[in-house]
């Protein structure tokens, strides 16, 4: 069954609707063989490169799911979004802007060359690691523990359950991380880390290995999509505020050195992770028109092949099919 109602409030959404999706993921899963698993996180290289699913929630709870929609991922840089989030909710967002900046690099997401030629620069946005890190070692909490709590407690808020992390997937990265702890060891010597070095990689790593579905993500950006308030549990989970500067966020730095074309040719706010999963965020459009989902929703999309910026391959034209012929373009 590929359209599944998972809660009362949840209704299924039309067939045409998920006949479409179902087409545009069988015709787009074979750009998987243009992408390859991320292997430099060993635990990654495991997945199955041709999966592609996805899930999309409306503001008005309905759901539609498609193709490898249930496989569990981790959530890698997709958390980014999330630390920010939790970190502007800790602390309010002068304080962390203080400390990341808002603009985008046009470098890797693992880059360190903008560090030292800024100088004394700080990190240039929270979705880079550099700005990532500096962002999980100031998060609420005396220890790594508490603050990864605060991610966790964050998304139970919005998905409706306590997520684990994937244990396996956190030592596979702890141990390869040697480009992660250069960043690291680096932002503390510029006075950019809240903690020790090992605490914030701990914290951050430990955010990255937090294991979701495509629903799991989809609900974050339909929060997102309606700025910070969640319209299937009536509860504005952070201020609008937090969720316009998220947006604009993932919209210029969140699919990376990949940002400026994902926006001119799909122009969606989305988010990417190495693991494969797409967060994406489509605000109410306030024009008439036919296409679904005129009041906003959230996307979530898992398809491990990656490209070289790391973002899915697949997952990135099934979006720009998506947001072609149902009009999802913000601009
Ligand atoms: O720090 C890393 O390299 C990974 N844990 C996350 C990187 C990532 O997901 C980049 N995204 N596309």
């Amino acid at each position: 069954m590929e359209v599944v109602q998972q809660d009362t409030q949840i209704r299924f959404n039309n067939h045409e609707h998920s006949r479409k999706i179902k087409a545009w993921v069988q015709d787009n899963r074979t750009y998987a063989n243009l992408g390859k698993c991320a292997n430099y996180i060993p635990a990654l290289e495991r997945a199955n490169p041709s999966q592609l699913g996805i899930c999309i929630i409306g503001s008005n709870g309905s759901m539609v799911k498609m193709g490898d929609f249930d496989t569990a991922f981790t959530l890698q840089s997709i958390s980014k979004v999330i630390g920010f989030i939790a970190a502007c909710i800790d602390y309010g967002i002068s304080y962390v802007l203080e400390r990341v900046d808002v603009e985008p690099t046009g470098d890797a997401f693992n880059s360190i060359i903008r560090l030292e030629v800024h100088k004394p620069g700080r990190p240039f946005n929270p979705m880079i690691n550099a700005g990532a890190i500096t962002v999980a070692s100031l998060l609420g909490g005396r220890n790594p523990v508490e603050k990864v709590e605060s991610i966790l407690l964050l998304i139970e808020r919005i998905v409706g359950r306590y997520p684990t992390i994937n244990e396996e997937v956190f030592h596979s990265e702890w141990q390869t991380a040697h480009r992660n702890r250069a960043l690291a060891y680096y932002l503390k010597e510029m006075g950019f880390l809240d903690c020790t070095v090992e605490e914030a990689l701990e914290v951050y790593l430990k955010q990255c290995s937090i294991e979701v579905t495509t629903e799991d993500v989809a609900m974050i950006g339909l929060v997102l999509a309606n700025d910070g308030y969640h319209p299937i549990r009536k509860e504005q989970i952070f201020s609008k505020e937090v969720a316009r500067l998220t947006k604009a966020l993932m919209v210029t730095c969140g699919m990376y050195n990949a940002s400026g074309k994902f926006a001119a040719f799909v122009g969606i706010p989305a988010k990417s992770g190495v693991s494969g999963g797409i967060l994406a965020a489509i605000p109410p459009r306030g024009r008439s028109g036919d296409s679904p989902f005129m009041d906003g929703c959230g996307i979530g999309i898992y398809g491990p092949a990656i490209d070289e910026f790391g973002n899915s391959v697949a997952g990135v034209m099934l979006l720009k099919q998506i947001s072609r012929e149902w009009d999802f373009n913000i601009f």
